[in-house]
């Protein structure tokens, strides 16, 4: 596995699989759990899995594109996870999802070139009475406008 290079690892996601074998209904939880263990999921590990359920690649992409929690490209060093809950919505999340954007040149899903920051919208965090919030690693970050959570960012770097 050219992306995690742990033998540890692969041998785990070895035994993850092995207790699906031949079993296409477990594909959502084995994703879950091989990106538990190596922090996203790479092709290689995709194709593994394709294999060892018995389902086809393309399957197992579409379920990985379906859900935004899981992710094909590893994660920065600060994940920040935008809520777009309604509450956070209607406060303003979008401006405050544009303007993090601009500023890391990034779009949901990915992560800086220098592997810094990942930026990812989620659902309500349950922390609706601080709307417009936004998570970074397990801190929350509420009552945003752009311009401060642009200055919440800037803490980081
Ligand atoms: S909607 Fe954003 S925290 Fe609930």
């Amino acid at each position: 596995m050219e992306a995690c290079k742990c033998e540890e690892k692969w041998a785990k996601l070895e035994e993850i699989i092995a207790a699906h074998r031949g079993q296409p209904s477990a594909l959502i939880q084995v994703l879950h759990e091989a990106q538990e263990l190596i922090g996203y999921l790479p092709r290689q590990v995709l194709i593994a899995i394709a294999d060892g359920l018995g389902v086809s690649l393309s399957e197992v992409y579409s379920v990985v594109s379906f859900y935004a929690h899981f992710t094909t490209k590893p994660k920065g060093k600060y994940q920040i996870s935008v809520c777009k809950g309604t509450a956070c919505y209607v406060k303003g999340a979008p401006e405050i999802l544009e303007r993090l954007q601009k500023e890391l040149g990034i779009k949901p899903g990915d992560s800086t070139d220098d592997g810094k920051f990942s930026l990812e919208v989620v659902r309500c965090l349950g922390a609706c009475g601080l709307a417009p919030v936004m998570m970074i690693n397990k801190r929350a970050h509420g009552l945003l406008r752009s311009d401060t959570a642009v200055t919440v960012l800037q803490g980081y770097e």
